[in-house]
């Protein structure tokens, strides 16, 4: 069925095609929702896990920016995925960037999209999440990133980090810090060693005056270079997380570069600057899993996101250091049956390794 729906929703505008689809999925998860949930199901003992002291039916989660108003939780729970992240959330609303802002490649299965953290505010989102904090075995996480607003720099980008934080920080499961956005290229970035040093000494401060603990990862872009050998950017960012207790990573963002695409020339350049997503940034995004893994020894979750869209594409991910894994643009192309098929192509390539269960496969290949 998706392929029918697929060919209508691609003749639209990406950004259309995103409103209608949310839109038809607002109105399962209020008039068919157990339609919905029997349509997708799909359990495993040996997907379950535990991360972060919380438990997950199973570790295909939704990445950051399908739903950045965190308005069709209950659907995702409903499809299949085992966890979900909102955002990018800020402190101010924000409209994003002019239109057109999202281009599909689909030679690729590709996204570039320059959506400049468009969404509602922190504080009217909060209002959303509180609502469904207590969804049995369903984490949700929040991402945070700054105001796209240029003006905002310095002292004031960090406290409006903090502001985010401070709303969202007691109904979430786990926060992840945006530091890696394409999109806002006129604003401060926070993928600076001495600037992230900042960010997270003033999150541990607000983490001090929260009552319960809340784990805070740290998410990257991916690597400019396919080789092994990393820049030693990351090697210090790596090491300034590290310092401040970060408890995990996302690895990774969308690529501002262009490798790896066989679309036309012509048509990749007409689109201009933006974050590019999908099966092209894969190899470099479970490159970077792997590096996590090893330079943490594998004493923290990483959340493994980029070009998954397969059981296979997911399971190198897990295999290279990857607790849980996330996708956004294997969804846009492959639709919601996506999710089951991955956890259903899992648990046989679990079988087939000889694990009992996705924890034992984490960093087999790292
Ligand atoms: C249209 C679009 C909007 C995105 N918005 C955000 C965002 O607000 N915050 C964020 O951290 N990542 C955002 N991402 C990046 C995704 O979370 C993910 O890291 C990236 O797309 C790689 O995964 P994929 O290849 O499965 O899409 C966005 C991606 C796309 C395609």
């Amino acid at each position: 069925m998706y392929p029918v729906l697929r060919k209508i929703l691609f003749n639209l505008d990406p950004e259309r095609a995103h409103r209608l689809a949310s839109g038809a999925a607002r109105l399962a998860q209020t008039v068919t929702p157990f339609a919905v949930d029997s349509a997708f199901s799909f359990a495993h003992p040996s997907l379950h896990t535990e991360i972060f002291g919380q438990h997950f039916t199973n570790p295909i989660g939704l990445a950051a920016g399908f739903d950045k108003n965190a308005v069709l939780l209950p659907f995702w729970k409903n499809i299949g995925f085992g966890f979900v992240e909102v955002g990018s959330v800020t402190a101010n609303r924000s409209r994003g960037n002019k239109r057109p802002r999202a281009f599909r490649l689909p030679d690729d299965e590709a996204i570039i999209n320059r959506m400049g953290l468009n969404n509602q505010g922190a504080e009217r989102i909060v209002r959303r999440i509180r609502r469904y904090s207590s969804m049995p075995a369903f984490p949700v996480g929040v991402n945070l990133a700054k105001t796209h607003d240029a003006g905002i720099e310095g002292e004031a980008a960090v406290e409006d980090f903090c502001k985010s934080f401070r709303l969202l920080a007691p109904f979430a499961d786990y926060i992840t810090l945006n530091i890696s956005c394409p999109n806002t290229a006129k604003g401060r970035t926070f993928e600076d060693p001495n600037a992230l040093d900042d960010l997270l000494t003033a999150i541990d401060r607000e983490k001090q005056e929260l009552h319960r603990r809340i784990p805070v990862l740290v998410k990257f872009s991916p690597p400019i270079t396919d080789k092994f050998v990393l820049d030693s950017l990351i090697d210090e960012l790596i090491m300034v997380s590290l310092a401040h207790g970060a408890s995990g990573f996302v690895a990774t963002n969308t690529a501002s570069d262009r490798q790896h695409l066989t679309s036309d020339q012509m048509l990749v350049e007409s689109i201009g600057a933006g974050g590019l997503s999908g099966p092209p940034i894969e190899s470099r995004s479970t490159r970077l899993v792997r590096y996590l893994y090893r330079k943490t020894e594998g004493k923290l979750p990483i959340i493994g996101v980029g070009g998954v869209c397969s059981a296979e594409t997911a399971y190198a991910k897990i295999k290279a250091g990857a607790s849980l894994v996330q996708l956004y643009t294997g969804l846009v192309y492959h639709g919601p049956g996506l999710v089951r098929q991955i956890k259903k192509g899992l648990v046989d390539l679990l079988a087939e390794d000889g694990h009992s269960a996705i924890g034992k496969a984490v960093g087999e290949d790292a």
